[in-house]
């Protein structure tokens, strides 16, 4: 559906997540003819450039990474739409030139996205605020990391919502924006078949994974202050758990959906230190081989403290103190430098009660529902079939549903669906400020304990699923993984 005008402004308009997925996404909308002619794209960036060589810039970083080439044409038209603007984002002094390359009509939409590290989101505000180059069909996308803490995150929302409303500010996490996540909501509240079974009755526990098979890469500087609890955890595993768990909320109105997994997070269990010790593992990568390729250790990386502590994988056993899911263990686990690259959802249901066949119960391997968010979308259910013959033999079966081979409509990337919700200024999708606040909250008592500890994380090898330590976590309950079974 076409977009409405706007102008649209990428602070950190030359840096990588700008050139990798910003732009390659506009490009997408705008290939769709979804922009309107007018519709301009202004990349501020410190680096003083000319238009030209910044347009020469997105042709070698950018262009790459669209996934059908593009065609001469519509590349060109996409290009006339950027205007680079260089400035100071710490110098109010500095913005004059922004504010002469937005327009001037105040209903015209206006987006900020802040592609910048967090310790500039207030400064940047309040200078947009100072040269009044925040009208009221102005909005503001921050990107992550949205805090270090509890702390820093509320300072977050106080120097934000100085300058902006709640109503104006849209804070990513990409994964929302990933189509399986909301296929989620779709299974659960378009059908009648899972809700009543959507409880601690008929479900035994749910596993939710992010593996991914790459290193920390380039972006050492600063994955090696953040680690894989606030850089996955903190954010995108509890966004899934949230869309899993969450109470039907009345509509697909932003605060419905958003007060429902406020509702998830504030019931989360917390860690005491004895608790926290027996349910969460901490792992570092070691050197290995993954894809038959030998990598080297998190701390043989370039730049990589020798002594580092950061966590590049972490499982958790978290426990949600409601009704609903009261004695259902969620366990939570995402690492680098793993055997795949995958996530997925997979919920457990109970055990059959009694066996009418001649196999015992234990035979029968409860249902599960598998919901594949990567590499391939799709949800997959097991079942108990009879297998040919003569005899009544069961065995597990797999009903399959794979979201490519079933509607073959073009797929929209994350960034791009979800910069299309801003345009529109569609809110569902991304975080309350309160939401974060309480996901962080929950993390808190972790961090502050893995910084008082001595110990290190665990030892696992790269190209394998992780610490045994991980796989000691969940046995302790009599189960196993997925990938391990
Ligand atoms: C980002 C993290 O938010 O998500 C990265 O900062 C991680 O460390 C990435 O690699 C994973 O996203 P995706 O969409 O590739 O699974």
């Amino acid at each position: 559906m076409a977009l409405s005008d706007f102008d649209l402004v990428f602070f950190g308009g030359s840096g990588d997540l700008a050139m990798r997925k910003l732009l390659p996404a506009m490009y997408s909308r705008d290939v769709c003819n979804d922009l309107p002619d007018s519709a301009r794209i202004i990349c501020v960036g410190r680096d003083e450039a000319t238009q030209e060589e910044f347009l020469k810039m997105v042709e070698t970083n950018s262009k790459q990474h669209i996934k059908d080439t593009p065609e001469e044409a519509s590349w060109q038209r996409f290009l006339k739409r950027i205007v680079y603007v260089a400035l100071n984002a710490t110098d109010v002094a500095t913005y004059g030139p922004l504010a002469e390359a937005l327009r001037k009509d105040e209903s015209l939409t206006r987006v900020y996205y802040l592609a910048t590290p967090p310790h500039l989101f207030a400064t940047i505000c309040d200078n947009l605020a100072a040269t009044n180059l925040v009208t009221p069909a102005s909005r503001v996308v921050l990107e992550k990391p949205l805090g270090r803490d509890l702390a820093s995150a509320k300072q977050i929302n106080l120097d934000v919502g100085k300058v902006f409303a709640e109503s104006q500010i849209y804070r990513i996490d990409h994964y929302l924006g990933k189509e399986t996540v909301q296929n989620l909501l779709a299974l659960r509240f378009g059908n009648i078949l899972f809700e009543p079974l959507w409880r601690r009755e008929w479900i035994s526990d749910v596993q939710i994974t992010i593996a991914e098979k790459i290193g920390v890469g380039n972006r050492l500087g600063y994955y090696d202050t953040s680690g894989a609890l606030r850089d996955m955890l903190q954010n995108h595993l509890l966004q899934l758990l949230c869309i899993v768990a969450m109470e039907p909320p009345t509509s697909i109105a932003p605060d419905a959906v958003r007060d429902a997994k406020l509702q998830v997070l504030r019931s989360l269990k917390r860690f005491t230190p004895t608790t926290l010790s027996q349910n969460i593992v901490r792992g570092q990568y070691r050197g290995g081989y993954v894809d038959g390729q030998a990598v080297p250790g998190y701390r043989d990386e370039p730049g990589a403290p020798k002594q580092s502590k950061t966590e590049t994988f972490v499982s958790v056993k978290a426990e949600i103190d409601t009704w609903r899911w009261a004695g259902v263990p969620f366990y939570l686990r995402t690492g680098k430098r793993m055997a795949d690259r995958l996530a997925e959802i997979v919920v457990r249901f109970k055990p059959i009660p009694h066996s009418i066949f001649n196999q015992p119960t234990s035979s029968f391997q409860p249902n599960s529902l598998v919901i594949r968010l990567q590499p391939d979308e799709g949800l997959s259910m097991n079942l108990m079939a009879k297998t040919p013959g003569d005899s009544m033999r069961l065995k597990q079966a797999e009903l399959e549903l794979d979201f490519r081979e079933q509607f073959k409509s073009p797929r929209m990337e994350a960034y791009e669906r979800l910069l299309v919700d801003v345009l529109r200024g569609q809110l569902t999708l991304f975080m309350r400020g309160d939401e974060l606040e309480a996901a962080w909250e929950w993390v808190e008592p972790i961090l502050e304990h893995w910084e008082q500890d001595d110990s290190t994380p665990v030892p696992y090898t790269s190209g394998t699923w992780g610490p045994a330590a991980s796989s000691a976590l969940i046995g302790r309950d009599g189960l196993q993984w997925r990938e391990e079974v």
